[in-house]
């Protein structure tokens, strides 16, 4: 009997020891994430929603790869804003709480865009458009609210997003802000963000300004802003990429130009899409896939190596990453802009496991910076 204890015991020892190193050894090499590889170069971050952050598979994934994440949804101006006097703060809340808890960066996304705004933001109580004075009162006293509410917490705002029109031969998007303010309700969004928290870093946020027509406007309007001293203090590439755009040297020179007026430059809603950028919704036609080829898998490792070895080279300039979406469980992009087609644009696949271009992202010796 007492052997047959010892025996038992001495094997128990064993077995623990055994079990333990292997997932010492487990652990050494899974706790390192995207954040780890670039912690000298740039926080890395993700766009979150509160859901995310209930789901522990998610969670887990945020915390071993991330050290910032931006609300997707959460503190644009219709969700947190939906009435004149009620704010929505709950989602808000719990994301800023959430990142608090853990020692993560926060960006604040947005203050000002044309899109999902609330009604009420432009008209009166009979419908009609309400004066340029009158707007410009409504967004300041959105600002401070928001701005001040989560001053120390945020460390940068996206103030105003996606300003400039897609037609090519315009300049500023004919947006009701524009029809109602002119260019002035720019400005303003910056000056108001910038009394509400004096240290927040302050973006102008836009997409496809690698295309050199979008940046050479993007850049117009940031040198107009810069010549007038608006507090505008960087500028957000989306990086809504494709497997197709950007080239490295269109990559370069905007990260070049935007440099050149002295501003930071961050990479805010990076997604490497699998399938040629559009943006009108339309459905699916017919014959049209949406299988992730390994083709389509070969060219958007290609391409995420491509773009983080210049994020690596201008570190100097880049002040953070972030990727729009966690994996390719979900993704905007699945929706959108042809309904019901699934697109696997992330560095985490359906399963949340790292995938080819993962690897290639995190693969490099710390080399010369620009
Ligand atoms: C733009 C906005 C984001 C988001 C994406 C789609 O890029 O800036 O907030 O809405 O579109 O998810």
């Amino acid at each position: 009997m007492l052997k047959t204890s010892a025996f038992f015991i001495g094997f128990s020892i064993l077995f623990l020891l055994v079990n333990t190193s292997t997932i010492k050894g487990q652990s050494v090499q899974q706790t390192k994430g995207l954040k780890d590889y670039y912690q000298n170069y740039f926080p890395v971050g993700v766009a979150v929603s509160p859901q995310s952050l209930k789901n522990a598979d998610q969670v887990a994934l945020i915390l071993k790869n991330f050290n910032s994440i931006t609300p997707e949804n959460a503190m644009k101006m219709g969700p947190i804003h939906p009435e004149e006097n009620r704010y929505d703060w709950k989602d808000a809340d719990s994301i800023v709480a959430f990142a608090q808890l853990h020692g993560l960066k926060v960006r604040g996304h947005n203050l000002c865009w044309h899109e999902q705004t609330p009604d009420w933001m432009f008209v009166d109580k009979d419908k009609k458009l309400v004066t340029k004075e009158v707007l410009l009162q409504r967004l300041k006293s959105h600002i401070d609210s928001v701005v001040g509410r989560y001053k120390g917490k945020i460390y940068a705002w996206d103030v105003v997003n996606e300003a400039i029109d897609d037609d090519s031969t315009k300049f500023l998007r004919n947006s009701l802000w524009y029809q109602i303010c002119g260019e002035d309700f720019i400005l303003k969004a910056f000056e108001y963000a910038h009394a509400a928290d004096p240290d927040a870093v302050l973006f102008y946020n836009d997409y496809n300004t690698e295309r050199p027509e979008k940046r050479e406007r993007v850049f117009k309007l940031l040198k107009k802003l810069i010549d007038q001293k608006i507090p505008v203090q960087a500028v957000g590439l989306q990086a809504h990429w494709s497997l197709f755009e950007p080239t490295q040297k269109e990559l370069v020179a905007t990260i070049e130009r935007f440099a050149s007026l002295g501003l930071k430059v961050q990479v805010t809603e990076l997604d490497i899409s699998v399938y040629p950028w559009e943006k009108n919704k339309r459905d699916l036609r017919a014959g049209e896939s949406d299988t992730f080829t390994a083709d389509m898998q070969q060219k958007q490792t290609d391409q995420y190596g491509m773009a983080f070895k210049e994020f690596r080279k201008y570190k100097k300039v880049i002040s953070g990453i972030t990727f729009w979406n966690i994996s390719d469980q979900y993704s905007w992009l699945d929706e959108y802009p042809v309904k019901g087609r699934k697109n696997y644009p992330l560095l985490f696949d359906q399963q949340l496991q790292p995938k080819k271009a993962y690897w290639e992202v995190v693969k490099f010796k710390n080399s010369d910076t620009k």
